[in-house]
């Protein structure tokens, strides 16, 4: 069974195989090909917390392929004590082909995936944003020309997507670089594991922002407060202050340093309107993207071709 309940969990070759998929379809998305392979196929999303482009590029992905989709709220799910989670796995899975999950605890995804006996795919947890980094690689790939070699610089919080935006580095021969203050730097284990499982990955930490977007291809950037750290907003906001990628951070990068971010984006914090709206931003193609590398996902998990 294919489940991407993490990058940590997948081959390189497999990364390899959902990108040239997304391509793929991309392509023949654009000449208004959109061919039914994943017809009568159920896909459910459950979400314990919002979400604009995750929730809709997998509505919209499965739609395109000829399936259908089902959306339930932590609530409606009964994940809150109704029954046991191992239940609400089995039944879930008796109606669905494929299941994404976003959750606060990676082990909800992980049992959904031991439970269901259906693919589960990971759209964001507290630890790790596989679809995002697979997108964002993709999109280096379209907007670069190229993956292998590019230099990747990732400013803020050493969060769920900067982890997931180090191991996609590790599989697809990037090099990454992080900026981040004291304390909210990648955490060492992980960085053990990562360098184990990707001895030539070249991986850097600076508390300089300065210094890690220097020869950067692409300088990154998300969100200081995720969702769950409403409550820690404020002090993040002065924490991470200097962090903020705003055009003095884009010069530092070099002229021709494109620049990305997950989104949702708070404009005036972690990075300005002059960078989000510039001529080196590609942040739409890399939301619109979404839809193309889910569907990417969605082929290689239930293993057929396109
Ligand atoms: N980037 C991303 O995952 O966006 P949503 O939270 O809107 O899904
Ligand atoms: N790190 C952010 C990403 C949102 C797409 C969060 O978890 O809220």
């Amino acid at each position: 069974m294919r489940h991407l309940t993490s990058l940590n969990e997948i081959r390189s070759a497999d990364v390899r195989e959902i990108l040239n998929l997304s391509s793929e379809l991309k392509t023949r998305w654009s000449q208004g090909d959109r061919p039914d392979i994943l017809k009568g196929h159920v896909l459910t999303q459950i979400f314990e917390k919002p979400s604009l482009r995750t929730r809709l590029s997998f509505e919209a992905a499965m739609d395109h392929l000829g399936g259908s989709s089902i959306f339930l709220g932590r609530k409606d799910a009964g994940l809150e004590g109704r029954e046991a989670q191992s239940d609400v796995a089995k039944v879930i899975g008796g109606y669905s082909d494929v299941i994404v999950l976003r959750t606060f605890s990676q082990q909800l995804i992980d049992d959904f995936a031991k439970y269901s006996g259906k693919p589960v795919v990971n759209g964001l947890s507290d630890d790790s944003h596989p679809c995002q980094a697979l997108t964002d690689a993709f999109t280096i790939g379209e907007a670069l020309g190229r993956i292998d070699g590019v230099k990747l610089a990732y400013i803020g919080d050493g969060n769920n997507v900067a982890v997931s935006l180090a191991e996609v580095c590790g599989h697809l021969g990037m090099a990454f670089s992080i900026g981040a203050p004291e304390g909210y730097q990648l955490k060492p284990a992980f960085l053990k594991s990562l360098k184990k499982k990707f001895p030539k990955l070249e991986v850097e930490q600076f508390a300089d922002p300065q210094a890690a977007v220097r020869g950067a291809d692409v300088v990154y950037t998300d969100v200081w407060a995720s969702m769950g750290q409403e409550e820690e907003k404020d002090s993040r906001s002065k924490i991470f202050a200097n962090y903020q990628v705003n055009a003095r951070l884009m010069k530092s990068a070099g002229p021709k340093a494109k620049f990305m971010h997950c989104l949702p984006a708070r404009r005036g914090l972690e990075v300005t309107d002059e960078v989000v709206d510039g001529p080196r931003s590609i942040v739409f193609p890399q939301a619109e993207n979404r839809m193309h590398v889910a569907k990417g996902v969605f082929v290689w998990c239930l293993e057929r071709s396109v």
